[in-house]
């Protein structure tokens, strides 16, 4: 496989073609990328919402009618499928607790203390983030930021197009959502589908700062 060309060959696509659907199994597919994806401390602080509905898109799209917005809405009720990342809006002890749980029983802990230093290690980092740092949000919004990277990369090799957008009201989305009784709120979009003709950035050359000014060997 060569990464690098699909790297290359993905772009942000700006028009969907709304007669195309993306087949279930490579869904199945984005959907295990999303789960799978790393996190720091394995803490997971996301809940993926999935729009494949023209009712579902239109709800999302609620949150991207407006000024700088607008065009976004487009973009989402074209998709085939609508991906809402939101983040937890508290890293509580419930959550570590849960944690622990889950790990346990997919066998992370060979031995009780092995368990006891993850929750020690956890504890630390989420107290650091907490009481030091206090950026807790931020923290957990960077770890939905790399699902987000994930699924791109991943469309891509599965020739998929895709749309990143922060261009749109959050807190529309949240309230429309009901995002915010279940202690989440929602932190950037993805759209996935199949370009239209009207997808001017298809046919628009990459560009990226050169290789050198970015990336340092030392
Ligand atoms: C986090 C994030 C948010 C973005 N938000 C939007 C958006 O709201 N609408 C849009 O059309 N493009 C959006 N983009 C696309 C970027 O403008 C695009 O990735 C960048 O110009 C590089 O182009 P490329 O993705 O085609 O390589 C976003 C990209 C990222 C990574």
């Amino acid at each position: 496989m060569d990464i690098a060309r699909i790297a290359l060959n993905r772009h942000t696509c700006k028009a969907y073609d709304p007669s195309r659907k993306i087949p279930a199994a490579q869904i199945e597919q984005l959907k295990t990328l999303l789960r799978l994806s790393p996190s720091s401390i394995n803490s997971q602080p996301w809940h993926f919402i999935i729009a494949s509905s023209e009712a579902g898109k239109a709800r999302v799209a609620r949150a991207a009618r407006q000024g700088a917005y607008a065009s976004n809405g487009p973009k989402i009720l074209n998709a085939s499928h609508v991906i809402v990342f939101c983040a937890r809006t508290t890293m509580d002890d419930a959550h570590l607790a849960n944690l622990l749980v889950q790990e346990d029983a997919d066998g992370r802990y060979p031995t009780p203390e092995s368990k006891a230093a993850q929750s020690k290690g956890r504890s630390f980092y989420t107290g650091l983030h907490r009481y030091d740092l206090k950026d807790t949000q931020h923290w957990m919004e960077k770890q939905i930021y790399l699902a987000l990277g994930t699924l791109l990369l991943g469309a891509a090799a599965l020739e998929i197009d895709a749309t990143p957008i922060e261009g749109f009201d959050q807190r529309i989305l949240n309230e429309e959502l009901g995002l915010r009784e279940q202690g989440l709120t929602s932190v950037v979009i993805a759209a996935l589908g199949y370009r239209s003709a009207d997808d001017f950035n298809a046919k628009l050359p990459k560009s990226r700062f050169p290789m050198e000014k970015v990336i340092e060997e030392i």
